[in-house]
């Protein structure tokens, strides 16, 4: 099955081609260089960016995987959880493109997505686990079961870890995203170095918060006691803890032992190892999506179409072809 993905939930337009969960072409047209100067996602600019890219970025998709428009047999997009404007850019394209095509489409959504990008290629994690999605947007902990059924019971309740490395980058002047800089740095640096608070570690449930973390570390910084890469160490280390201790007790509490993460902090391979490390002591086996598959792409959109397409048929698609962009999943 030919299944064209796309997702313009936030700052990167992207379009995928998959055959199944075979990956025949994937690209991103990034907009980071536009939101740099901002010093963060601009929506409005965000929205017009996507609508001058999503065109041309699905004609370099079809080239690539050497296939024409007839030859899709699926379009999946992302309606959410993500800018609203931005959303509708993507979704309108698909939409009309299933219609006029006469084929299914399914509206995806982004965090599953984000989990089903463990599934792209030949070795898939055992189901039911864990999932935990770290991204810019998000840091949610729940499970998912053997039929792809996703429950949440943990977010954060401020800023997501990936807010937090964005906005100490900002503040420090590292390039945006900061992510990728912070983590090579933090490589090289002693988590050990300062220990900074781990908020809600050992607490009833299993959300977490970041902000004050944010603030600790910032205040620290200031003191200009600690090198930069020992800094951004004990900042991963901190979050790494935070993550684990939910996780375990997850895992602990429905006996689960596998582990998924996904979204783009699940990149950092500063907390890979930090990750991997915890889990092992514990007997839980863990995934990581391909790196390229950590942010967001669209090759985890069609993977969300195959999923969907093992449990709707045609009919049911088209009422997809009436659902609506939304910003917020919780
Ligand atoms: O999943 P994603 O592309 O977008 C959202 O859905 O939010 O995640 C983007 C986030 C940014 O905060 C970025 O700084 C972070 O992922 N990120 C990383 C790395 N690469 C991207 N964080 C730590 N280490 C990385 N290597
Ligand atoms: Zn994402």
């Amino acid at each position: 099955m030919i299944i064209l993905g796309i997702d313009t939930s936030c700052d990167d337009t992207s379009a995928a081609i998959c055959d199944d969960l075979k990956i025949l072409s994937s690209n991103v047209a990034s907009q980071i260089d536009l939101h740099e100067t901002f010093g963060g996602i601009v929506p409005e600019e965000a929205s017009r960016a996507h609508y001058s890219n999503i065109d041309k970025i699905i004609k370099i998709c079809l080239k690539e995987a050497k296939l024409e428009l007839k030859d899709i047999d699926l379009v999946t997009v992302t309606n959410g959880p993500g800018l609203v404007g931005a959303l509708l850019v993507g979704l309108n394209y698909g939409k009309s493109l299933a219609w006029s095509l006469d084929i299914p489409f399914y509206a995806a959504n982004h965090l599953f997505s984000h989990v089903y990008s463990n599934f792209l290629g030949e070795n898939h994690p055992e189901l039911p686990a864990v999932s935990v999605v770290i991204s810019g947007g998000h840091t949610i902990i729940g499970v998912v079961d053997e039929n792809m059924n996703h429950k949440y019971l943990g977010s954060t309740l401020d800023d997501a870890c990936g807010e937090v490395i964005d906005k100490v980058g900002r503040k420090l002047g590292l390039p945006y995203p900061a992510g990728p800089y912070l983590d090579k740095m933090a490589l090289d640096g002693n988590k050990k170095a300062h220990r900074f608070p781990r908020p809600l570690k050992g607490r009833e449930g299993y959300d977490f918060s970041f902000s004050g973390l944010k603030t600790s570390f910032l205040k620290e910084v200031e003191k200009g006691n600690l090198s930069d890469e020992d800094q951004y160490a004990s900042l991963l280390m901190a979050i790494s803890d935070c993550l684990c201790d939910r996780i375990v007790k997850l895992c602990g509490e429905t006996g689960y032992s596998q582990v998924v993460f996904s979204g783009g902090v699940s990149a950092s391979a500063f907390l890979r190892r930090e990750l991997s490390l915890v889990m092992e002591k514990h007997g839980i086996k863990i995934s990581f999506p391909e790196l390229r598959y950590c942010t967001d792409n669209a090759a985890m959109v069609c993977a969300s179409g195959y999923f969907e397409a093992r449990n709707r048929n045609f009919e049911e698609s088209k009422e997809d072809l009436n659902i609506d962009a939304y910003a917020s999943y919780f």
